[in-house]
């Protein structure tokens, strides 16, 4: 699985620049504001200048610079500094969106405690500023500037915090959620390989055992043909076992193959189901393009079924020539193994045989069908239907706009065998 979700802390770094967007502007409009009034005191020109390049540095280089600016040192510089140009220039001038826009941003990226009280602190000398330098009474001359703006200097901190608080919340709860998942999914696999045991391992090892039975009576009676009959038997469902094994550890080891085509792995499975055999197999793929595919699950189905019915054309049908189709009928997938072989009746009731069971009830798993047709002298061909996956909805076009992350937009650069005969 991939990473945890950090997608909340992303939007805090990118709230954190946004909120750099107005600190280049109130000092920009103070710099207007001089010199209309032809005032340009000199060392106050400079730190203008130098808040909006030192803005836009943040801006421009956050990802970088964002872990050192946390520091508190950083906090009391800005916040001073802040203070001292809003002083020099009047507590009616630009520069009080600075004030607020700093609050905000020292709570997105600072801890709590401290910018609280770097909050309250500016209000205080705003206050101060207020009633010693402008002469205002509080509540009384100008409302906006002796209510409002100081209302709004004391909650922009707080309000920086909450944000991010929120935000962080909304990880925790994605990373929680993640997790869950990730326990899921590990469960999931568990039981698949428990399935997957029972289904190619436990059912054949019984077979073995019944036999076992079947032999240690033939020896009992003497009877040494039967005996011979039922020793090659074993030997032949050891070794399909051991090949079934093999298979199934390959499976669980190579996670790689999940990215092979259907095709490919398909052509892998006859490979290992074949090598050592003389038997040709050709693959067909028939399905249109854009070709439908499967679900994990269905895909494992197919890969499973088809190595057990190789394995029965090998051990059961004398066959020359195997096909393997893949066809598409509606919203099913179809896969269809036809060999020329001896063939055989297909009949329900097959005691100690429990590959083609086995086969039709992993097609019922995954909802599918399994259906195997034969009869005597005309070959064999099993034939697999498992549903389609569901094609991903088309995205808006607007989704197709790249994502450009800790930047905001300004920077960008299946059961049934039902042959002719019978079912099982
Ligand atoms: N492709 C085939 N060609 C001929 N006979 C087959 C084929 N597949 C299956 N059979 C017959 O069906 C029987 C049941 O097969 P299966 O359920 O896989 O059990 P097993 O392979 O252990 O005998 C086989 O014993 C064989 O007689
Ligand atoms: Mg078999």
């Amino acid at each position: 699985m991939t990473d945890p979700p950090k997608a909340g802390l992303d939007a805090v770094g990118r709230l954190a620049q946004y909120v750099l967007i107005p600190r280049i502007a109130a000092p920009g409009l103070s710099l207007v504001a001089l010199r209309a009034h032809h005032d340009p005191a000199g060392l106050l020109v400079v730190v203008l200048l130098m808040m909006i390049v030192l803005n836009y540095l943040a801006l421009r280089y956050w990802s970088s610079l964002a872990p050192s600016l946390r520091h508190p040192v950083f906090l009391v510089l800005d916040q001073g500094l802040a203070l001292l140009v809003t002083a020099a220039l009047g507590l009616g001038t630009p520069m009080v969106l600075y004030l607020i826009a700093g609050g905000v941003l020292a709570g997105l990226i600072h801890r709590a405690r401290p910018v609280l009280a770097a909050s309250l602190a500016t209000t205080l000398v705003y206050g101060v500023l207020l009633v010693f330098e402008a002469g205002y009474v509080p509540g009384g001359d100008d409302f906006h500037t002796t209510i409002t703006l100081p209302a709004l200097v004391l909650g922009a901190g707080p309000a920086g915090v909450a944000m991010r608080r929120i935000l962080v919340q909304q990880d925790r709860t994605a990373t929680q959620l993640w997790q869950l998942r990730r326990t899921a999914a590990v469960r999931e696999e568990r039981l698949r390989v428990a399935r997957e045991l029972h289904d190619s391992l436990t059912k054949n090892l019984h077979g073995i055992w019944l036999l076992s039975r079947t032999l240690e009576g033939s020896l009992e009676r003497g009877d040494l043909a039967s005996a011979r009959e039922a020793a090659g038997v074993i030997g032949e469902t050891a070794e399909g076992l051991a090949g079934q094994s093999r298979a199934v550890i390959q499976d669980l080891r190579d996670v790689k193959r999940e990215n092979h085509s259907l095709v490919e792995a398909l052509q892998e499975r006859v490979s290992v189901a074949t090598a050592g055999h003389r038997l040709r197999v050709t693959i067909h793929d028939e399905r249109p393009t854009p070709r439908p595919g499967l679900t994990a699950a269905g895909r494992r189905t197919m890969l499973a079924v088809t190595s057990e019915a190789l394995h029965n054309v090998i051990k059961h049908a004398d066959a020359l020539r195997v096909t393997l189709t893949l066809a598409a009928a509606g919203d099913q997938v179809v896969l269809m193994i036809t060999d020329d072989g001896r063939g055989f009746v297909v009949s329900a009731d097959r005691p100690g045989h429990y590959g083609l069971v086995g086969m039709s009830e992993r097609a019922a798993r995954s909802a599918g069908q399994l259906t195997v047709t034969s009869s005597p002298g005309s070959g064999t061909t099993v034939r697999l239907e498992l549903p389609a996956r569901p094609r991903p909805a088309p995205e808006p076009s607007q989704a197709a706009k790249p994502v450009h992350r800790n930047r905001p937009h300004l920077f960008r650069r299946d059961h049934a065998l039902s042959p002719r005969g019978g079912s099982v």
